[in-house]
């Protein structure tokens, strides 16, 4: 008689956790980490947007991987992360000149583009789907790890499904300890937000998610760029066109709400708010800015950044976000940002997060 044990140990594993300094991987791990993504494993490292959570996008059974430990919905594509422009032959059939055009401009860098798929690379990294996302980090540790794994490393953000991005190590730790085989810890990443997603199987091209690459640049560079409606608002009829952007991704725990107006009226509304909740006996959370943090009255009160320089804001965002959860608030009332530059990012995020709750005052 033959007995199969389900043994649930195999599912969990010692993750090894590597600091790095002054941005430099020594060759010890870049050899170790190289070889864990060459036989299939998940090593998350910094990018300069968000940790990402890597895998050999060629080997399906490793993009599997990332969807059991992030658990993510298999319907929702990976973007496949490349050191050097040439690596764009062996997983795409078709390059156009102003995608290249626009990858001399910004690549390495904060953004994805997306093509129609080589044979090469699996369903299974792509969601099914006959196209693939690419992007060239601008950060180095993750161009060396990517050239250490292969060359080819699909990396979602390094989050379980549903939770704020992670933008320091530890929340990879927080999230992924025990189901990865390596983190590479960087420091904190600089910008904060995920990269901007260009469509470019559509003329013109499309973003399909706001992120520091903006509209604006690179219409300087290709002319006419639209902006999928589906990510718009919470009116919008029709669905995103990026399947990742349908979740009710960047969730915190609490509710959360954002008030938009003058800065006066905004800093009263919120304590009214605040105040109200506080009386009912829940915990209150709320997103204020340097120039107004001192003017709210009680709750767990939290500085985002300066709106002088609202690349603060994004860098601080996710990590707002998750001292909340710990702190367990229950409502969340965050002041506004203006749509423009890295602000359609921020609002994007912030919007997502919030379920498209806004109040105009
Ligand atoms: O900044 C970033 O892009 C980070 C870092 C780690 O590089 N990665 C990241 O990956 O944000 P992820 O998986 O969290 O988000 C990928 C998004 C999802 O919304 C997904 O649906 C979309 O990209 N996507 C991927 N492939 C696609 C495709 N072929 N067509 C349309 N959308 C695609
Ligand atoms: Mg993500």
């Amino acid at each position: 008689m033959s007995v199969t044990i389900e043994c649930s140990i195999i599912n969990f594993m010692k993750t090894k956790i590597i600091n790095i300094q002054n941005n430099k991987i020594d060759q010890t791990t870049l050899r170790e980490a190289g070889y864990i993504l060459k036989s299939g494993g998940l090593v998350a490292f910094p990018t300069e947007t968000v940790y990402g959570l890597g895998a050999d996008a060629l080997n399906e059974e490793a993009s599997a991987k990332i969807y059991a430990a992030k658990g993510r919905p298999s319907d929702n594509p990976l973007i496949v992360h490349i050191a050097e422009l040439a690596a764009l032959d062996k997983i795409t059939t078709a390059v156009s000149a102003s995608a290249l055009q626009i990858a001399k401009s910004y690549w390495p860098g904060p953004l994805t583009m997306i093509f129609p798929k080589s044979e090469a690379v699996p369903y299974g990294t792509t969601g099914g789907l006959d196209s693939i996302a690419v992007r060239m980090p601008g950060s180095l540790i993750a161009r060396e790890l990517i050239k250490a794994g292969g060359g080819y490393i699909a990396a979602p953000s390094a989050n379980t499904s549903g939770r704020p991005s992670p933008t320091i190590a530890q929340h990879v730790e927080d999230d992924l300890d025990g189901k990865i085989e390596m983190i590479i810890d960087g420091g904190p990443v600089e910008i904060g937000v995920e990269s901007t997603i260009l469509d470019m199987t559509v003329t013109p091209p499309m973003i399909l998610r706001p992120g520091a690459v903006t509209k604006k640049m690179l219409e300087d560079v290709v002319g006419e760029v639209t902006v999928d409606i589906g990510i718009m608002d919470a009116e919008s009829t029709q669905a995103p066109k990026a399947p990742g952007m349908k979740y009710r991704h960047y969730a915190p725990k609490a509710k959360l709400c954002i008030v938009e107006g003058a800065e006066r009226d905004v800093v009263e509304k919120i304590n009214q708010l605040a105040r109200e909740k506080q009386a009912q006996g829940y915990r209150v959370g709320i997103i204020g800015t340097e120039e107004t943090v001192g003017k709210y009255e009680d709750g767990f009160i939290k500085s985002i950044g300066t709106r002088a320089d609202e690349n603060t804001i994004a860098a601080h965002l996710y990590s707002v976000l998750r001292a909340f959860d710990k702190e367990e608030i229950d409502y969340i009332y965050s002041e506004s940002f203006i749509q423009d530059g890295i602000g359609s990012a921020i609002m994007n995020r912030l919007l997502k997060a919030a379920g498209y709750h806004i109040v105009k005052v």
